[in-house]
């Protein structure tokens, strides 16, 4: 592998950040430099291509941050696609930088703004996948999301002793949008007696009816997992209809909802409780560490060896790299198996 002494590459965080972003981070920093690669950081994801919004990173600006949740780029939801002009600025800037590449950390969203960059000849990138939701294609698994996972589940785990003692049903709304990956795995750890999914539409007299076997055979409390992008069967409960750069509503409301649906027709005392962005804060566990610190090496390889329009990638064990474009044109829901698995546990 020619190691090209010299260059500067930059890197970026965009989208919700997550667990797993710093490990990456230090881990580009730590490879480039071993390479005599000198790295800027990108602010704020692509609000700072668009705003030449940069720093160096060296070996002190990386030390430490390992541990730490976040990222210290700090991101946002910028896309140049939705800005006059924004395109352009990004392709001036990234020659004003005097890029050789670039690695964009991000979700579905930040790696098809990367993805359509690539088209355009704007520079040369390389991604790398990251989201507590998992939904990223062409992946098993993104970095965030086994954080997520063990965070939803040391709250229902808090949820049982409660519910148990007050006898009543609690609603643990979990996040994930349009796939359900924290939801089921986070319902199947801390064993939830019924999961509401984005990818299948439940009918609550189902769940109510579960829940009233469950009660039939001794229980007085009930854990139900709800997806904040769950869908009901005949029912559309999203509040804000307004839409961000990437076409997403603003969800909430589900848990709530359910909730109240259930207390009705059940007669069951119901609580609701929202996890929310607690998901997404904190320290990276270990897995997550080592995925984004992987992934964060495997990135500068690619760019060494020139592989441009390429996305790191976790396959079993091995880590891959995959087209960008393939990784960004359908989201990764959950398949039946899952929904099979957790319906054991049911009722
Ligand atoms: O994409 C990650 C995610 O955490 C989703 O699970 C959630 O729907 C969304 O971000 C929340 O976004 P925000 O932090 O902008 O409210």
């Amino acid at each position: 592998m020619a190691a090209q002494k010299g260059m500067t590459i930059g890197i970026l965080t965009g989208g919700g950040d997550c667990p797993g972003l710093n490990p990456v981070i230090r881990a580009v920093v730590r490879k480039a430099e071993k390479e005599g690669i000198k790295v800027l950081g990108i602010r704020n994801g692509w609000k700072g291509m668009i705003e030449n919004d940069t720093f160096e990173l060296n070996l002190d600006s990386v030390s430490g941050i390992l541990p730490k949740g976040g990222t210290i780029l700090g991101t946002s939801r910028t896309n140049p696609y939705k800005k006059e002009g924004a395109v352009d600025k990004v392709r001036e800037n990234y020659k004003k930088m005097g890029l050789y590449a670039l690695v964009a950390t991000g979700g579905e969203d930040t790696l098809g703004v990367a993805s359509k960059l690539v088209k355009d000849g704007v520079g040369n990138f390389v991604g790398v996948p990251k989201t507590i939701d998992n939904d990223l294609a062409c992946t098993d698994y993104t970095f965030g999301f086994d954080t997520a996972v063990n965070i939803a589940m040391e709250c229902i785990d808090r949820l049982h002793t409660t519910a148990e003692s007050h006898h009543r049903i609690l609603v643990a709304e979990v996040m994930g949008r349009h796939a359900g990956w924290i939801a089921v795995e986070a319902g199947i750890a801390g064993g939830a007696d019924y999961i509401l999914m984005p990818e299948e539409a439940t009918d609550l007299d189902e769940v109510c009816e579960s829940i009233k076997h469950r009660h039939a055979r001794g229980k007085t409390f009930s854990i139900i997992v709800v997806a904040e992008g769950a869908q009901l069967k005949n029912q559309d409960i999203t509040k804000d209809k307004s839409l961000d750069e990437f076409g997403h509503v603003k969800l909430g409301g589900i848990g709530d909802y359910v909730a109240k649906e259930i207390e009705k027709r059940t007669g069951f005392e119901t609580r609701v409780s929202v996890f929310g962005h607690i998901q997404r804060g904190g320290s990276p566990t270990a897995f997550d560490r080592i995925l984004g610190t992987r992934f964060g090496v495997k990135a500068v390889e690619l760019i060494m060896q020139k592989k441009f329009g390429r996305m790191v990638a976790l396959s079993g064990n091995a880590i891959i790299d995959v087209p960008l474009e393939d990784a960004v044109k359908a989201l990764k829901t959950v398949d039946k198996e899952w929904f099979d698995l957790a319906r054991v546990f049911f009722g």
